[in-house]
């Protein structure tokens, strides 16, 4: 007889993979969020407002490496391969094998580079792929319910990850990643998008010199 817990993420597991049958990438992303509520926080996918507003500060002829944590089905990944130089590379990180295998399949694109770990590795995530610095990072993780520690150690190796002059781009549905932005970085810009499931909140952390370590 299979034990309670195992039987419940069987379920889930059915489900899921017949909302993926039904409804293609969205059914892809609202598996991975039946499968890992806490880690993933969100239904549905950002919407197209959200994803035009956190890009818009960008210098994209600035651009070598772009990174972006929790990149989900791959909402981000179009708009910033669609942006970025001939050049330049993307680099996605993502605990969820599902959306990795996912974003494999469907993205083939010499910049694009879908990584399964966590983005408190980005350090060493960058380094492998031959680089030593991003210009810029962009991350969707939902910040409130990432288990206790991670938030800030994301934080941290983002800053020391920048170049000066680079940015930290984060959206939530709530402003608590800058509270963790905040301590390593001395310039934030925010902003609101309304024209999102929920709607969210936008920080932009611009690494500089005299930001504290
Ligand atoms: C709200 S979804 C964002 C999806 C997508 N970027 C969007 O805007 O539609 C959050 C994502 O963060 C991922 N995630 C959670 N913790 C993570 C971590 N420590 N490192 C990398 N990705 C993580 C989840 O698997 C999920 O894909």
């Amino acid at each position: 007889m299979s034990r309670p817990d195992s039987a419940a993420a069987l379920r889930r597991t059915t489900i899921g993979q017949r909302l993926t049958r039904l409804f293609g990438q969205w059914g892809v992303f609202f598996r991975g969020f039946i499968e890992e509520p806490r880690m993933v926080g969100s239904i549905i996918p950002s919407s197209r407002f959200t994803v035009a507003r956190m890009l818009g500060p960008v210098k994209w002829d600035k651009c070598d490496l772009f990174v972006e944590y929790g990149p989900g089905v791959g909402t981000f990944c179009r708009p910033v391969l669609d942006r970025l130089k001939r050049d330049g590379a993307l680099i996605v990180i993502d605990t969820n094998p599902l959306y990795i295998d996912y974003l494999k399949r469907t993205i083939g694109d010499s910049r694009f580079h879908a990584v399964l770990g966590s983005a408190e590795d980005v350090e060493a995530i960058v380094r492998a792929h031959g680089f030593d610095h991003a210009d810029y990072v962009l991350s969707g993780l939902p910040f409130s319910t990432l288990p206790g520690g991670v938030g800030p150690a994301i934080a941290a190796a983002t800053h020391r990850i920048l170049r000066p002059g680079g940015a930290f781009l984060v959206y939530q549905f709530s402003a608590r990643a800058r509270d963790f932005m905040a301590k390593h970085f001395r310039r934030i810009d925010s902003g609101f998008e309304p024209l999102n499931i929920l709607p969210c909140r936008m920080f932009w952390g611009w690494k500089d010199d005299s930001d504290p370590a």
